[in-house]
C-alpha cells in the first residue's frame, strides 16, 4: 500500500509516469492538507452529523455554529478527497468511508483521528531525533489531557484486527484465564471471551492508561454483556508479579517497541513462568522490515515513527521468536494480519 500521488485520469497517469509531476510539492502540501482536513472533519463533528444524514453546507455549518464560508471550503476538501459525497446541494459521509467515520461503525477511526492531533505533534521532533538519535519516550511525555484520546484511539484500531487476532489464536482447550499486558481499552480480551465462555480476562496496564480505559472497557462489555469477565488492574508490567502457572492466555499487543532487547526477553521469561503447561502467549506488533524497502512505504513510515515515538522500536518476527525460544517455548510460525497490513502475531506455545 503506497500514499502519495493517484492518478485521476489517464492523461495525468501518463504524466505522472514521465517523471514530470512535483511529488514531493504535492506530497508535501497535499499530504499536510488531508491529514489536517481529516482531523478537523473529525474534530469539529462534521463526520459524525453527516452520518445522520445528507445536509447542505449552511445546515452543516448552523447545527455545528462554524463560519459559513469556511464549512463549505472544508466540505469541499473532503468531498476531494472522496469520505464525502456532493449531491444537489447536499453533503453526505461517502458509502465507502460510512464504516470509518460513522460513529456508530464498529470500524470507526473517529477517535484514532484526534489522537492524530498529538501524533502531530510527535512528528514535529523528527529533525530533532535524527539530529540526537533520542526518541520520544511517549508514555512518559504525553500530557495529562492526552491519555483519554490515546486509550480511545488505540481501542479504535483494535476494532480492525481483534476478530481476526481471535480466530488466528491457538487457544488451549477449556482456556479459563487471560493475561493482556499493556491491554489498555481490553477489547482484544473482550473479543476473546466473547468467542470462549469459559474465559475471563484480566488487563495489566499503567494506571494513567487504566483511569482512561476503564469507561472504554465497561462501555464494550456492558454492549457485549461480558460484564465481570474482563478486569483491569493498574500496575508495571516490567514490575509487577505476573505469577505462576496462571494463564491460559498472555496478549502482548503493541507494547514491547517501547522496550529494549534485554527488557523483553525478561518479560518473555517472567510470561513464560506465568503460563500453564499448554498456555501461549502472543505477541502483536507493527513488525519490522528485513531491509529498507521491504515492508512497502507504509512499512518504512511505521518504523520510522515507532523509532521516533518510543524507545526502542519495531521487532522482527525472528527476534520475537528468539525470546520465546529462549524463555523455553515452543515457537509457532508467524502469523501476518490480513486486517492490519505490517502487523504479525509472533505466537509460542508452554510446553503441556
Ligand atoms: C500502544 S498501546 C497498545 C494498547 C493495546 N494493547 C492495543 O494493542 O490496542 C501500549 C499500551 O501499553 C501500556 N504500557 C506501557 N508501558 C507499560 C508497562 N510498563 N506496563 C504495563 N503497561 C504498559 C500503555 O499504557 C498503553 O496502554
Amino acid at each position: 500500500m503506497r500514499i502519495g500521488c493517484v492518478p485521476e485520469s489517464l492523461p495525468e497517469w501518463m504524466v505522472l509516469h514521465t517523471g514530470n509531476v512535483p511529488t514531493p510539492l504535492l506530497e508535501s502540501l497535499g499530504g499536510l492538507l488531508l491529514t489536517r482536513q481529516l482531523m478537523a472533519g473529525a474534530k469539529l463533528g462534521i463526520f459524525s452529523l453527516l452520518a445522520t444524514g445528507p445536509l447542505f453546507a449552511g445546515e452543516v455549518a448552523a447545527r455545528l455554529g462554524t463560519a459559513p464560508g469556511a464549512t463549505e471550503k472544508l466540505l469541499g476538501a473532503l468531498v476531494g478527497a472522496r469520505v464525502l459525497a456532493f449531491d444537489q446541494g447536499r453533503f453526505a459521509l461517502a458509502p465507502l468511508a460510512r464504516c470509518w467515520l460513522d460513529p456508530e461503525s464498529p470500524t470507526s477511526l473517529l477517535d484514532s483521528l484526534l489522537f492524530r492531533y498529538d501524533e502531530w505533534r510527535f512528528t514535529e521532533n523528527l529533525e530533532q531525533f535524527v539530529q540526537t538519535g533520542r526518541p520520544l519516550d511517549v508514555h512518559r511525555e504525553l500530557p495529562g489531557e492526552a491519555w483519554g484520546r490515546y486509550q480511545r484511539g488505540m481501542r479504535s484500531l483494535a476494532g480492525l484486527s481483534a476478530g481476526e487476532v481471535v480466530q488466528r489464536t491457538p487457544v488451549p482447550a477449556a482456556a479459563r484465564a487471560m493475561l493482556d499486558v499493556g491491554g489498555s481499552h481490553g477489547f482484544v480480551s473482550v473479543s476473546f471471551c466473547r468467542k470462549y465462555p469459559a474465559l475471563s480476562a484480566v488487563i495489566l496496564d499503567l494506571p494513567a492508561a487504566v483511569e482512561q480505559a476503564a469507561p472504554i472497557l465497561a462501555r464494550d462489555l456492558a454492549r457485549e454483556k461480558l460484564e465481570g469477565r474482563v478486569v483491569h488492574r493498574a500496575g508495571n508490567a516490567l514490575a509487577d508479579d505476573l505469577g505462576r502457572d496462571a494463564w491460559d492466555i498472555v496478549f502482548v499487543g503493541q507494547l514491547v517497541h517501547h522496550f529494549d532487547d534485554a527488557t523483553n526477553r525478561d518479560l518473555v521469561k517472567r510470561i513464560a513462568h506465568s503460563l500453564r503447561p499448554g498456555g501461549v502467549v502472543v505477541l502483536q506488533e507493527v513488525i519490522r522490515p528485513a531491509a529498507p524497502g521491504e515492508g512497502g512505504q507504509l512499512g518504512a513510515l511505521m518504523d520510522l515513527y515507532f523509532a521516533l515515538t518510543s524507545t526502542a522500536g519495531t521487532w522482527s518476527f525472528q527476534e520475537m521468536a528468539d525470546w520465546q525460544r529462549s524463555a523455553g517455548l515452543s515457537v509457532k510460525a508467524p502469523v501476518r494480519l490480513r486486517t492490519a497490513p505490517g502487523i504479525g502475531l509472533q505466537i509460542a506455545r508452554r510446553p503441556a
